[in-house]
């Protein structure tokens, strides 16, 4: 479900998986200029996995992959790849902690 005034960047593509959230004024990003050359694009796909929450207000940069079921807490900014099951809190956002999965 996406929910309101969520940004989706689709300039390099968003692959979204099955029952994901992406709450109020999420960012999710496809595309970055070089820090030297403006006119440089890179257009890396985004990856958000199945069952992942972004919570509202929280950014995730172009090309990181989100692993199934994790969370983005209010607020973060994602800058690398985040596993599964992990809730990620801050900027740059870091594991705070793992979800409990069924095999726990
Ligand atoms: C991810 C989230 C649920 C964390 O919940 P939690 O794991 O139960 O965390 P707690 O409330 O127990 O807080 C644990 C610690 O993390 C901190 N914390 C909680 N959320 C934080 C955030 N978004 N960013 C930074 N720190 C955060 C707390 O202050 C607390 O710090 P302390 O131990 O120093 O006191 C919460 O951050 C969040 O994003 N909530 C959004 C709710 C939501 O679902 N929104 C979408 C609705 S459509």
């Amino acid at each position: 479900m996406v929910h309101r005034n969520v940004l989706l960047d689709d300039r390099g593509g968003i692959d979204i998986g099955s029952n994901v959230s992406i709450s109020d004024y999420a960012n999710v990003y496809s595309h970055t200029h070089d820090i030297y050359d403006i006119h440089k694009v890179y257009t890396p796909t985004t990856k958000i996995g199945d069952g992942v929450r972004l919570t509202y207000h929280s950014t995730v940069l172009a090309g990181v992959k989100i692993g199934n079921n994790a969370m983005v807490g209010t607020g973060a900014v994602v800058t690398r790849d985040v596993e599964a099951n992990h809730i990620v809190l801050g900027i740059p956002a870091k594991t705070a902690k793992v979800k409990a999965t069924q095999a726990d």
